[in-house]
């Protein structure tokens, strides 16, 4: 099919360069028309590149062919033209926009749908994260026993101060230690309940005075008079196998001062 182009008279050389023009300007148009009509531009490729391979290099054999006959005025004219082809061939081979096939965009889609739910996995893991940390330090005890803030044993039973002794103060854990015939042992906050002065134990009156403004509270922590807006705030006491226990995380605040059994001056 493919005689030597060295062999080819100048009028076979010129019908053969036609012929070519003619089936790329032919190809070129059908890409056009092709790519004018979406609904057929997934066919366009496939032409093109057959096309396009099936004339293989006209400017080539043209070249040779002019050098070698030394007819310059026919070479002249097939280059000319083969030139023209080679643009035209060069138009058709632009790259052509190829639509996703229905697959490609199932495909697509799920990718997306993965990426969701992998990010509303993810978002969900940290806040299960966060609520157990939370619950974990919430549970966890923060304080060591002995240590204020948490849990003091301060002896058996029986070594409880007699209930009409004076109040016993515990620095460490910040309480004094009372023992009363009504509530048993109380464990009272060693902080004033009006702006936080330390009140002291004074002797000669059997009470308690803030030297800051003057409240005062009886041995028990109840308000007498003063400022205060209520009683002594108080620790919880218990006994854990017969020994007595002061938890200084769990306070209970003092009742207001005008509930106060001990109130000097009735409101
Ligand atoms: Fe105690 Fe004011 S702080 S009376």
């Amino acid at each position: 099919m493919a005689e030597n182009s060295a062999d080819l008279s100048g009028s076979e050389r010129e019908q053969r360069i036609a012929e070519l023009k003619a089936k790329m300007q032919a190809s070129a148009k059908k890409n056009k028309a092709q790519s004018e009509a979406p609904a057929e531009v997934k066919a366009a490729p496939k032409v093109a590149v057959v096309e396009t391979a099936a004339a293989p290099p006209p400017p080539a054999v043209s070249t040779t062919q002019a050098k070698s006959n030394g007819a310059a005025t026919n070479g002249a004219t097939a280059t000319a033209e083969l030139a023209q082809t080679t643009t035209i061939a060069a138009a058709a081979a632009e790259p052509v926009f190829v639509e996703d096939s229905p697959e490609v965009k199932a495909r697509k889609e799920m990718t997306r749908r993965e990426f969701m739910t992998y990010a509303w996995g993810g978002a969900l893991g940290l806040l299960a994260l966060q609520g157990a940390t939370g619950l974990f330090f919430f549970m966890m005890p923060r304080f060591k026993a002995g240590e204020f803030g948490g849990v003091f044993f301060i002896g058996p039973e029986s070594s409880m101060p007699a209930t009409d002794a004076p109040p016993q103060p515990n620095v460490a854990g910040k309480f004094w230690l009372v023992n009363t015939t009504d509530e048993g042992v109380k464990a009272i906050y060693m902080v004033c309940t009006h702006l936080g002065c330390l009140y002291k134990w004074e002797p000669a009156n059997f009470r308690f005075e803030c030297p800051c403004h003057g409240s005062k509270f009886t041995r028990e922590g109840f308000y007498i008079e003063g400022p205060a807006p209520r009683s002594l705030d108080t620790f919880l006491v218990t006994v854990e196998n017969g020994e007595v226990a002061v938890d200084t995380g769990k306070k209970t605040l003092g009742a207001p001062s005008a509930e106060s059994p001990a109130r000097a001056v009735p409101v």
